[in-house]
């Protein structure tokens, strides 16, 4: 494979091997020097009922050193043939995030975990030795005793890590503070835009303030993001509007978030990350990678065809 010097969303982007990237909802971890980037890995038919959907295969994880590249690690987290096993072919695995837990030394992952009719609604959480797995399967709870749809996790600078889910039937953001290995909740939680249907929630820090960029709801077809700021991740949170200029700016660019990464070595310098899906034919579904920039205080994302994260 000849190597890859620019991100061009929208188009397909390959591994360091040729095949097809399949990482998506996803969200990447920095550790020691290396991206990886983990996702839904799709690459299965696309079933029409109840809803549109792949059969669960696993988590994906791809390794890179400049955000361009990407080697296959395989499958981080495997799905399960058993009957009743939550990760079994028939239900959801949406949206995992992996976060590196200083104390333990473990690779945390939470997910969303769900029946095909979306009604199970809870989050799973693995846990590993290494980034690229294997994880180990520990289960699902509803946290907080509360539905858990799209989701993300956030580690602030002090350690602490923070659940991030759609909630309450979708209407509502919740932000639970996870325990201190991350593999549990603490009953300590933050309600945020209630009843206003936020989903595909995406959280970073920027200037010792905390930034959301999320979606609205409209299950595959796209809509237009919303952002919003707060002194601490539990709020109290203040709306910014749409995040998004130009042309598309009403659709995300035809994406849904799904993570900002902060680059490393270089503050200040964020990646959107988003999903453009094709209900039709999940596996070919696309990413949308954009770099976010501050405005007036607020974050500012435009379409770009072609850029290098050494242009940030
Ligand atoms: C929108 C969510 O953001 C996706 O993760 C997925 O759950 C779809 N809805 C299903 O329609």
């Amino acid at each position: 494979m000849v190597p890859r010097d620019t991100i061009r969303s929208g188009e397909v982007w390959s591994d360091t091997e040729g095949r097809v990237i399949q990482a998506h909802g996803g969200g990447i971890l920095f550790h020691e020097g290396v991206y990886y980037w983990y996702g839904e890995y799709k690459d299965g038919p696309t079933r029409r009922s109840p809803v549109d959907r792949v059969d669960v295969i696993g988590v994906s994880c791809y390794s890179s050193l400049d955000l361009l590249n990407w080697k296959f690690e395989g499958l981080a987290l495997k799905g399960v043939d058993r009957p009743g096993h939550d990760l079994r072919p028939e239900m959801v695995l949406e949206r995992p995030k992996v976060v590196f837990n200083r104390k333990t030394g473990k690779f945390v992952m939470w997910a969303h975990i769900d029946s095909a009719d979306y009604g199970y609604a809870r989050g799973g959480v693995a846990v590993a030795d290494s980034p690229a797995g294997p994880f180990t399967y520990l289960g699902s709870v509803r946290p907080e005793g509360r539905m858990c749809r799209d989701m993300t996790v956030f580690v602030d600078d002090d350690g602490s890590a923070y659940h991030v889910y759609a909630s309450e039937n979708n209407a509502t953001i919740l932000i639970s503070k996870l325990s201190e290995d991350y593999t549990a909740h603490t009953g300590v939680y933050a309600k945020a835009f209630e009843n206003k249907f936020w989903e595909a929630p995406a959280l970073f820090k920027h200037g010792g303030r905390y930034y959301m960029i999320a979606s609205g709801q409209s299950g595959w077809a796209p809509n237009p993001a919303r952002s919003a700021v707060a002194p601490t991740p539990m709020g109290p949170w203040t709306e910014l509007g749409n995040p998004c200029a130009g042309g598309k700016a009403g659709t995300t660019f035809d994406s849904q978030s799904t993570h900002v990464l902060p680059v490393a070595g270089r503050p200040g310098a964020y990646v959107f990350m988003a999903d453009r899906w094709n209900p039709q034919n999940l596996r070919d579904s696309r990413y949308v990678w954009l770099p976010l920039r501050f405005a007036e205080g607020k974050p500012k994302l435009e379409w770009i065809d072609s850029w290098s994260p050494d242009q940030l």
